[in-house]
């Protein structure tokens, strides 16, 4: 029986969410241990998919799942292979909408997989353009952030309309990324800065200083400076706080990482729900942290070591 598979991660945005928006510069980390896999296995007869959302055929997809449908169709058509039967299995241990980019990383396992299964060659900026198909249905208007980091093992520096980087680390701390269980809201988290910029005129301080401290934070990542890096998470949380796109849970878990001995704390991704990174010296005191959150109500955490995250080149 032939099969094919294709994986992607996770990501975080470590700084710039929001700012990012307004042509500042955003560092986004691949979270590898969280995986998704998408498994193609040739039969008979049929197009069917089996998902966490939807079991059944690719032309029975109910709404939710048009932006997914949408790009195995045409994945199908540029390959001239319309009418190949399959079964494709899609299995993901990110949560969804979290900020943890889970539709971006379930296309790019899709379309890895496809590709595989039909032997055909992708290069990198294609799979990016074929992940927008799907990104551009679900999110209007995506940046490309989603897709460029679940795709790469690498740490990346983004800014928007621009070629992603990759950007090197060299650092010995520990980041943990803590679920409060609440969906993230990232359409209306950027609606309500587009607001509070054109009523604000302090609004718009704050989204230079949020790019301000991505800046910084990338010398911090090259030459492994854990204390200002975690000063930079501080800062930058208020800054978000101040364009009101925090969460009273977000806040009340930052307050215990802080009390428990982080060095920084931050929101990650959209906000207004969603998750959290704290950063820490070493993974005694991640697992601690985690521990901490956990009891007080985080649904899920995981810890990563900031190191794990090498340069390509
Ligand atoms: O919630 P996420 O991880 O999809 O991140 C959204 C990041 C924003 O800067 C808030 C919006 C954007 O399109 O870049």
């Amino acid at each position: 029986l032939k099969t094919a598979m294709g994986q992607s991660h996770a990501k975080i945005i470590f700084f710039g969410e929001h700012s990012v928006v307004y042509g500042q510069p955003a560092i986004c980390l691949p979270v590898s241990k969280i995986k998704t896999s998408v498994t193609i296995t040739a039969v008979n007869t049929g197009q069917t998919i089996q998902s966490r959302y939807f079991t059944g055929k690719l032309s029975a997809m109910p709404d939710s799942q048009t932006g997914i449908q949408l790009l195995i169709r045409t994945i199908l058509t540029e390959l001239k292979q319309e009418a190949t039967p399959f079964a494709m299995q899609i299995e993901s241990a990110i949560p969804a909408e979290r900020g943890m980019g889970s539709s971006a990383a379930t296309a790019i396992a899709i379309i890895r997989a496809f590709f595989h299964f039909f032997e055909e060659p992708l290069s990198h900026s294609e799979l990016l353009r074929l992940a927008d198909v799907s990104e551009q249905y679900i999110h209007g208007n995506p940046s490309g952030l989603d897709a460029a980091t679940t795709s790469s093992r690498f740490p990346i520096w983004f800014v928007r309309g621009r070629r992603p980087q990759t950007i090197p680390i060299k650092q010995n701390a520990f980041l943990v990324i803590a679920d409060t269980g609440i969906l993230g809201q990232t359409g209306l988290a950027v609606q309500y800065v587009k607001n509070r910029l054109a009523q604000d005129p302090q609004a718009e301080l704050a989204i230079e200083h949020l790019g301000q401290n991505a800046k910084q934070a990338r010398i911090c990542l090259a030459n492994g400076d854990a204390n200002t890096l975690g000063h930079l998470m501080n800062d930058t949380q208020k800054n978000l706080a101040m364009l009101g796109v925090s969460h009273p849970l977000i806040d009340q878990y930052i307050k215990l990482a802080l009390d428990s001995g982080a060095l920084g704390a931050k929101l990650t991704g959209g906000g207004m729900g969603g998750c959290l990174i704290v950063l820490v010296n070493n993974q005694t005191h991640a697992q601690k942290i985690a521990t901490v959150l956990q009891q007080n109500g985080a649904v899920q955490t995981w810890t990563e070591p900031l190191r794990s995250l090498k340069h390509k080149g």
